[in-house]
């Protein structure tokens, strides 16, 4: 049995959502169509009975009074009575006896047990006032005891005989059994329609779901623009769930693709440099030592902005991996801070750019040291960069008891309020030029971002053009995994 639940799970057909509601439908109509048939048979059965017992017991206290009317029990020679009681007997196609307060059977409508005795608990219960009736289901007939009654002067009840009827119920025990063929016929056909209306109704309770996987087919490919629109109020939430998605996933998809095309971009720029100096030295014959000279020095900056293009990808791609790629370990922030500026001071002082580092209390952090450094070290360095000649950078570390922070002011140029969103996307340089000119991927400020994310801590950047940018990092001091 377990064996073939689990193989029906299984089963591709029994998993259909429209299959269950289909198989739904036709078993409640099953059930109810089979409930409503007996209750129907049984309540007419019942009330059939009911009746006949009721018309028999009226027409036996007629026949009651006419027995009294002819002192039948006294003398049973009465023609009247007893073509009476014949015809009555072939009606109700049943017996009729008559018996006195003796408990002698004065007439039997078949003959067998006239001047007989009968002493029978009904029989007593009849003497005693009362009508009795009993249906025996298995013999088809229903026993009727009726009392012989008559008022006496001072107004008191005398039963003075019983009429014991035995009333044959064929004739309804019939009507069933062809009501219930009827019934049967009816039953079949509801079934048969029943299944034609589940077969329906499941088709237009899961049309919604046809709708969206076919939009969703239809869309998945991002040839159809249009978001998916839902007729149906049930199945709004997935479409809207769906079209959020599919919306999540074009940006990404168009980060990709962009991204794909930076780096080639930028892979390729100097690659195409070296090859043209290269080409250019080997066309000229007899080369000046100093002008191959120079030649090799551009190659040589050009292999080495290849490297550290190469370089700063595997680091975005090594972050991707996670936090799982940290090694976290409690540092002294001071220290940290101290060696950045110290190992940032001949570019600083080259680019006429003062460098000043505020320690205001001792810190000690949890960090992955070195990524840490490179991200603190691009941020300070782009202040310096992207300065005036003589400007300034100013970096002030500070903490509470649960965080730390790293201001980097600089009296630089300023990012436009437009480019602010877009400086720590991969590759983005606000003046492209400028940028190169100085040497810079565009990768940083995205390490620099990711690292401090995979840190649990945050940046924030202000900037106004022509006055200088502020970088704020936030940082916990404890690294909770
Ligand atoms: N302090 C700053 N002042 C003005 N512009 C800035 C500053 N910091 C960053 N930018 C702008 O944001 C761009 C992105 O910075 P990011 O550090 O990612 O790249 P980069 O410095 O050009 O190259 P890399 O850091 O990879 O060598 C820079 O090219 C520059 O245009
Ligand atoms: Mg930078």
């Amino acid at each position: 049995m377990k064996r073939l639940i689990n193989y029906l799970k299984k089963h591709k057909y029994v998993r259909s959502f429209r299959l269950r509601i289909f198989a739904l439908i036709v078993l409640i109509s099953l059930c109810s169509g089979v409930i409503m048939r007996r209750g129907i048979l049984d309540s007419y059965l019942d009330k059939a009975i009911k009746a006949r017992t009721s018309e028999v017991v009226n027409q036996m206290k007629i026949v009651g009074n006419h027995l009294i009317a002819y002192h039948y029990l006294q003398d049973t020679a009465s023609d009247v009575i007893n073509a009476e009681l014949a015809q009555l007997s072939t009606l109700y196609d049943g017996r009729i006896l008559i018996i006195d307060p003796n408990f002698k059977i004065v007439k039997d409508t078949y003959e067998i047990s006239t001047g007989k005795t009968m002493i029978a608990k009904e029989v007593i219960q009849c003497f005693l006032g009362e009508t009795i009736s009993n249906h025996d289901n298995t013999n088809c007939y229903i026993e009727i005891a009726v009392p012989i009654t008559q008022l006496d002067e001072d107004g008191t009840v005398q039963v003075l005989g019983v009429v014991l009827t035995s009333v044959s119920t064929d004739g309804i025990i019939t009507n069933y059994s062809n009501l219930n063929r009827q019934s049967w016929i009816i039953e079949i056909l509801m079934i048969i329609l029943m299944i034609g209306v589940a077969f329906v109704v499941s088709a237009v309770i899961v049309r919604p779901f046809d709708q969206v996987t076919r939009a969703i087919n239809g869309v998945v490919s991002f040839e159809d623009e249009n978001p998916v629109v839902s007729d149906y109020l049930e199945t709004e939430e997935i479409v809207d769930a769906f079209n959020q998605l599919r919306s999540r996933l074009k940006v990404l998809d168009d980060s990709r693709q962009e991204f794909v095309n930076n780096v080639s971009h930028e892979l390729k720029t100097p690659i195409t440099s070296i090859k043209v100096l290269a080409d250019s030295l080997n066309s000229q014959e007899d080369v000046p030592l100093d002008v191959y000279r120079e030649f090799m020095q551009d190659i040589t900056e050009e292999i080495d902005r290849e490297n550290s293009i190469i370089t700063d990808l595997l680091a975005l791609v090594r972050m991707d991996k996670g936090a799982a790629g940290l090694n976290i370990e409690n540092r002294n922030m001071n220290d940290l801070m101290e060696l950045i500026v110290k190992r940032l001071g001949p570019i600083a002082r080259k680019n006429e750019v003062d460098l000043i580092l505020e320690s205001k209390r001792s810190v000690m952090a949890d960090v992955d040291e070195v990524k840490i450094t490179l991200a603190l070290t691009n941020l300070v360095e782009n202040g310096i960069k992207y300065n005036k000649h003589p400007g300034w950078v100013k970096v002030v570390l500070d903490a509470d008891h649960q965080f730390m922070t790293v201001e980097i002011t600089d009296s630089g140029i300023g990012i436009p309020e437009s480019e602010i969103d877009h400086i720590f996307e991969r590759f983005y340089r606000v003046d492209k030029s400028h940028s190169r000119e100085i040497g810079g991927t565009g990768l940083g400020l995205a390490i620099t971002r990711k690292t401090i994310l995979l840190h649990r801590g945050s940046i924030r950047v202000n900037s106004v053009v022509g006055e200088g940018t502020t970088f704020l990092v936030k940082l916990p001091l404890s690294y909770i995994v």
